[in-house]
């Protein structure tokens, strides 16, 4: 495999393994969102309908990217979650919020 080939390929895997992630996460948060809203707030018809359709969207995107891979016959990268804080030094440092191993 030439280097640009082999770049292009990585270039593809990290970017569609993002998106498989966000689309996930976005997916399942709307989803409890959702749901809170039902709850709390069952008569805003307008605002329920709003979120259904995002959070549908959303996991229609998550399978598109799925079958991506399926498609590629490979597994996404695993993908999490860091912030950049700064502490009370005044120094950067990473941290950890969370991952997904797919
Ligand atoms: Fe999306």
């Amino acid at each position: 495999m030439s280097p640009g080939r082999a770049f292009r390929d990585r270039f593809y895997h990290v970017v569609a393994s993002v998106y498989l992630y966000n689309e996930f996460t976005g997916w399942q948060g709307l989803e409890r969102l959702l749901d809170a809203v039902k709850t709390k707030m069952p008569g805003e018809h307008e605002f329920i309908a709003v979120i259904a359709k995002h959070a549908a969207d959303e996991r229609k995107h998550y399978f598109l990217f799925r079958k991506y891979f399926q498609k590629e016959g490979r597994m996404p990268l695993r993908v999490d979650l860091v912030a950049m804080d700064v502490g009370g030094d005044g120094r950067p440092s990473l941290r950890h919020h969370r991952g997904i191993g797919l």
